[in-house]
């Protein structure tokens, strides 16, 4: 079958810069407190990004980083935006908790007018992924199963509970990415979910591309996809043929300071769906 013809659509990203980066406490098996940080090459690191992000075509709007919280940068877990609307964030862990109210802030500030404070915690786009027929919505480590109720009520949208087993691949996009969210493509990690989840990911996608445990340790599960361009770890050199394979062009981004927090490519970006 000759590769599918593919289409970039353009998108609109909230980031926040790593200027208050550290990892001073350990909430996931990636962050080491005892290993240092170097802010300087992690804001670089992530302005690449954003630059890419930009000279691809699609918007990266900025949210202010604040002192003393050094896992702002990763934005998708502030909220996650579908149709205009806005599921804020209810954190898992003390430390992260008043991310929550600067994304609450942000959105009201810009005009959004459909924002939605949740009751249940969740962690936004790191454990809720959109595809075109459903959100999928992970748990077991930090959203808890009661916020996929609350997201399917705000949002009309199916949302499809899986449930992730693996302690590394702690939110849904360290374990699954949307390849196509106008077709129902995705790519994923089948370890990283119960035997139930990953039964259920074989029937709502068939043709899914399944990534081994050398990628899914690189976080090239982390990815972020417009429809065509595929940006995803560095790292994780042996998703590329496979997604070239399917018409997709990947591009290896190098977020290794970042990787420190337990986060890439993904984690740094918010998806505003308007
Ligand atoms: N240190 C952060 C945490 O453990 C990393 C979050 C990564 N973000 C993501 N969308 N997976 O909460």
């Amino acid at each position: 079958m000759p590769p599918l013809r593919r289409a970039a659509t353009p998108r609109r990203y909230l980031m926040c810069p790593p200027a208050h980066f550290e990892v001073t406490y350990a909430i996931n098996p990636w962050m080491d407190p005892g290993k240092p940080v170097d802010v300087p090459l992690a804001v670089a690191q992530w302005e690449e990004l954003r630059d890419r992000y930009r000279s691809l075509g699609h918007t990266v709007e900025e949210l202010a980083p604040r002192p003393g919280l050094p896992d702002m940068v990763f934005a998708a877990n502030g909220a996650t935006v579908i149709d205009g609307r806005v599921l804020g964030a209810r954190f898992a862990y003390r430390e992260r908790e008043p991310e929550a109210a600067a994304h609450l802030e942000w959105f009201r500030a810009h005009g959004w007018r459909q924002v939605h404070e949740p009751v249940h915690i969740n962690e936004g786009e790191g454990d809720f992924a959109v595809t075109a027929s459903y959100v999928l919505a992970g748990r077991g480590f930090r959203a808890s199963p009661l916020s996929h109720g609350e997201a399917q009520e705000f949002f009309g949208r199916p949302v499809i509970g899986l449930d992730l087993v693996d302690p590394r691949y702690y939110h849904l996009d360290t374990a699954l990415a949307v390849l196509d969210d106008a077709t129902d493509e995705v790519m994923y990690h089948p370890d990283a979910f119960s035997p139930g989840s990953r039964e259920v990911l074989r029937r709502l996608f068939p043709e899914a591309l399944l990534a081994g445990a050398e990628e899914a340790a690189a976080l090239g599960l982390n990815a972020v996809s417009d429809g065509l361009h595929v940006l995803l770890p560095q790292a994780a050199i042996g998703l590329f043929a496979p997604l070239r394979e399917r018409g997709f062009e990947p591009i290896g981004i190098d977020l290794s300071e970042l990787l420190k927090g337990g986060g890439s490519v993904k984690c740094c970006t918010q998806e505003l769906r308007v």
